[in-house]
Formats: C-alpha cells, structure tokens, sequence
C-alpha cells in the first residue's frame, strides 16, 4: 500500500505502542492533510487526557518513537505532530505505481460475494429518471468491486409480476401482438399502460377478462405464460436499448424479477409462520420486526400476504433475501433503490434477521438514491408536466453534447465520434459525482460544462494529457523513467496518486462513488497546476527532468482513465 495516509496511520501507531505501551498501538493517530505540512496527526491532543500528560509533551514522546521515519516531524501548535515526507520516498513510491499496471489498487484477500440490486425498472411503466440514477450508481459499484476482485452478483429486480399483468395482457390481446410489441420496444411502456388503464375503469368486460388472466398467470397457465414473455420480452428490449446506450454492464443473465420469487412466495409465509415470525393481524400475515412503531404507538406491521391470499412487494423482499443468503451465499447485499423506499428496507432486513435468515455475518445495505429534481427543484418532469422518456432524455443528452463541443470549435468528424461519450459520460458523471442520499438537479447546462466537476472536463482533463503524448512522440506506456518530484507542484500531484488505490478500497467499502469523483477531479487539478508550472516538452527542459514529468504525467493518466474506467464513464481518446 502506498497511501501515504495509509502508511501514516501505522507508523504512527508503531509509535504509540511504542511510547505508551501495546494497549494504545490499535489508537487512531489522526493522520489529516496539513497546510504546514503533507500531513497532521492529532492524536497527542486525545492522548493527553487519557495519560493525564501535557499535549506537547505527549506529541514529543510519539515523535521520539518516529526517529527513523522517512521523512521530518515537528510539533506544532497544542500538540500537532507535523509530517513532511521525504522527497526520495515519495519518489520511490510513486515509482513502484509506475511499475503497477492497476496503479496501486490491490485485491481483496479472501475475495467476497458481493450481490448488487440495482436499476430494478418496472415493466407495467415506463422506466423512469429515477431508475436512471440506481443504473448508474449500481453498475459503477459493481465495477468497483469487480476491480477489487470480490465476486460481484448482479440482480435486476424488474417489477415484472403482479396483478397489473392481468390487465396488460389481456390488453396485449387487444392491440394484436405485433403492435404491442412494437410499442413496447420503444418505451412506450407507460402509454400501454395507461390504454390499459381507461379500459379497466370503464368496461365491465374487460376488467373480468383482467382479472381471470390474473388468476391463469398466477396458476402459469402455459398460453398466458407465453404472452407474458411476449409481453416482457419487448420491454427488456426496451431496458437493454437503454443499458447499452449508456454503456451499463447489466445482461438478460442479471435479470432477477419479481416472478422469478413467485414460486417462493407461498413457503416464505408458511415458512414465517411456522417459526413464529409472522402472526396473523386481522386476516393478513404480517411481520413485526421489533423497533418498529406507527404513529399510534402500535408495532409497524410488513404484510407479506394479503387477507385476500396476496402477496406484495415485501414478501418478494423476503423471498430473495432468504434466496440470496443461503443459493447465491452473499456476504454483503446492496440495494440500490430510492430513498423513499427506506423504512421498507429497514423493516426487511429487521424482519430477516429476526427470522433467522440474514445471519450477522451477512451485511445488507440500504444505499438510498435521492430523488431526481428538474432545473426549478421540483419533481423531475416535462414542460407539459409529464413524466420524461428516459430515451428521449439520453437522445438529448448526446444532441445537447454535440452543440457543446461544437461551441468549443472541434471540427466536424471529432464532434460526431465523440458526442455519445460527452453526453453519456455528463449524464453519468453529474449522477455520481453527487453524494447518492442527495437529491439532484438534472440540469444539461451544468453537467455539460468543461469546468468544474463535470464529466465533459474529467473526459478533457484525460484528452489533454493523450495529446501531451501525441505531441512528444512518446507512448504512455513506455514513459516509465525514474519521479522526481522537485517542484512542489509536482511533489503535491505525486502524493495525490499514491492515494488511489486506498481511495477505490474506502469507495467500495462505503459505497459511495462520489467519493472517487471527488478524487479524480482534485487529481485533475492538481495535475493542471502542474502542467501550468512544470513543462513538460519544452526545449529547455532537461531531458532527465522531461523524462519524470512524462512519468508523471503518464501515472496521472492511468489514475484518470483507471478511475472514470471505474464509475463507467467513457473516456474518449482525444477531444
Ligand atoms: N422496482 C422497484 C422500484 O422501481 C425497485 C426494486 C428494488 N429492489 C428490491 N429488491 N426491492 O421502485
């Protein structure tokens, strides 16, 4: 590990042992970037209390304990150790990442089965903004944890069963399935829908068809099986045209939806049940997870079965918890799903672990998206008030690209080969480089621009380090010459890098992309400042010193690529 946070954080623990005694060596020394210095650790000053000794006095004791440390340590202040690392050992290594091609990102030992339910659209609608979101937060963590080597499972829980069904079918029927399918393939999702709909409430007879087909869907009569693959099968059609359009790394062999629980659904109740779990509460099967209360003081029921014999979306919850426990052996579950879905899976969890199911060690987390906001901060919608196609949207995105980059003076073939990968990677970027509870403000103008932390700048920040290469007649790969980082411009950037692999570690482990975004953009600003005040091809720049700043700058571009590569945003090789 390079890290020098990292490396930090056990020195100075070696210290502490070392001073005080073996109890204080697993103490948190506190290691935080420094004006003064590359680093601060703050310990001394919690130390203190702790031995009843003055704070400076501590921090000396520690800083006497780090005599043969590669770098100098000063006190400073109440009691702040000040670190400076050595030049030479940042030099050192920076050289080892060099000779790294995942740039200092390890494995994880023993790897572990990392399940993520994620985009999870809904058949009987259009899929929508807010599915947007949980597609491109889910696949960049599992791409993460791929990097990472962990076992990544990928579940798209579709919304593809339930008593809506009835109806679209019987719909589907009515249209002709040539038409119905055509209309679903092109996302027209919500407009079958909502003809569906109209008919329901209005004709008698249709709404009796409706609900027969309800009941042969539910017993798996083979014909009305057939149109429910028809029916599924045009709208993942649909979905996968999306997917692919944004480069996800979602499959047909990822699809886990709701009807894939249905053969489960009757056992889990039973199941409940019979170990107590579930009770009765007036004709329905319900949960009591403890901890739960409604306003009324009264424990929050889950219902996982109807009084009428139905069953609903928490006990398909229950059903794949169980299923992803015990066949698929998760040792962490990840829900990406909308916030507003929190208390659901708070009481499922609860209720799972009451059960037995989701032993302590399997962890289960809730990672909350925030909703999707328009420009004015209300609910993301269209001028007229509908909800947005999700391909229209993406469609804009690129044409809305294609008049950024043309502003920008590109010439025509570049403007068109680049285009999808500017709008795509904005779209994708703005999503994540937001902490993912947040709500957020789709907004072109903003994720287009070329400055700040947007996709469009982090794609050109990349470009622009391509084009360095390009212009010296040097290939990236082959810029492998010794760092040495004299200029603090350098030293800053250098130091940065050695942070990487330590930063994709924390990333997945809080499951929080923006983190990485956050990294990647000060990386690409710290390596702006470099540029601006360290040439690299200039004339007069020895040939030694131009060939670390290409080493530099060749490091800086695995991080960049590594690390876009990473939450799924294209880079585009020039811009
Ligand atoms: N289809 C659901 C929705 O659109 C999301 C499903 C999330 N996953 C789950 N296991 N409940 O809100």
């Amino acid at each position: 590990m390079t890290d020098p946070q990292f490396v930090l954080t056990e020195r100075v623990r070696r210290a502490l042992g070392a001073a005080f005694g073996a109890e204080f060596a697993d103490a948190d020394p506190l290691i935080r970037p420094s004006q003064f210095a590359d680093f601060q650790a703050n310990v001394a000053l919690g130390l203190a209390k702790r031995l009843q000794r003055q704070p400076r006095e501590v921090a000396q004791a520690i800083a006497a304990e780090l005599a043969d440390f590669p770098g100098t340590v000063e006190i400073s202040g109440p009691g702040f150790l000040n670190i400076t690392l050595d030049d030479g050992w940042i030099a050192e290594q920076a050289g080892q990442l060099l000779d790294d091609p995942r740039a200092g990102v390890g494995q994880i030992t023993p790897p572990q089965t990392v399940l993520i339910d994620y985009s999870a659209p809904n058949a009987a609608k259009e899929m929508h903004v807010g599915h947007l979101r949980t597609t491109i937060v889910g696949d960049s963590l599992a791409r993460i944890h791929e990097h990472l080597g962990n076992h990544v499972v990928r579940q798209n829980h579709l919304g593809d069963w339930g008593t809506p069904f009835g109806m679209l079918i019987e719909h589907l029927l009515d249209i002709g399935e040539a038409a119905a399918v055509a209309q679903l393939e092109a996302g027209e999702g919500t407009e079958f829908y909502q003809a569906a709909r109209v008919k329901f409430d209005a004709e008698i007879a249709f709404k009796r068809r409706a609900r027969a087909r309800v009941t042969t869907l539910q017993a798996g009569d083979p014909d009305t099986m057939r149109l429910w693959h028809v029916f599924m099968d045009a709208t993942v059609r649909y979905f996968n045209k999306i997917y692919s359009m944004l480069g996800v790394t979602l499959t047909d062999d990822d699809i886990a939806g709701e009807s894939m629980y249905n053969p489960m659904l009757a056992t889990t109740c039973d199941d409940l049940q019979a170990s107590g779990v579930a009770t009765l509460s007036q004709g329905a099967l319900c949960l009591f997870p403890p901890g739960f209360t409604g306003s009324d003081d009264q424990p929050l029921p889950l219902i996982i079965r109807k009084s009428d014999g139905g069953y609903g979306y928490a006990t398909t919850d229950m059903a794949a918890i169980r299923h992803r426990v015990d066949d698929v052996k998760a040792d962490r579950i990840l829900y990406i799903v909308g916030a507003d879905q929190a208390l659901h899976f708070q009481m499922v969890f609860a209720a799972a672990r009451q059960a037995g199911w989701l032993p302590e060690t399997v962890s289960a987390e809730h990672v909350q998206i925030g909703m999707m906001l328009g420009a004015d901060g209300r609910r993301f919608k269209t001028r007229s008030g509908e909800s947005v196609k999700l391909m229209e949207l993406l469609t804009e995105a690129v044409d809305r690209a294609k008049a950024a980059i043309a502003e920008r003076g590109y010439d025509e073939t570049t403007r068109d080969e680049i285009a999808h990968d500017v709008g795509m990677g904005a779209v994708k970027y703005a999503d994540l480089s937001i902490s993912h509870d947040s709500e957020y403000i789709f907004d072109f103008d903003r994720m287009l621009k070329f400055q700040g932390n947007t996709g469009p700048y982090m794609q050109y920040a990349t470009a622009r380090i391509r084009s360095i290469f390009r212009k010296g007649g040097v290939d990236p790969a082959s810029a492998t010459a010794r760092i040495t980082p004299d200029h603090p411009a350098e030293r800053a950037l250098a130091l940065q890098l050695l942070g990487f692999g330590a930063l994709v570690e924390q990333t997945a482990a809080l499951a929080e992309p923006h983190r990485m975004c956050a990294y990647l953009y000060e990386t690409a600003s710290l390596f702006s400042t470099f540029y601006e005040e360290c040439p690299v091809l200039r004339d007069d720049v020895a040939a030694e010193t131009r060939a670390s700043r290409l080493a530099l700058c060749s490091l800086t571009l695995r991080v960049l690529e590594t690390g876009l590569g990473l939450l799924g945003v294209p880079v585009p090789s020039r811009m």
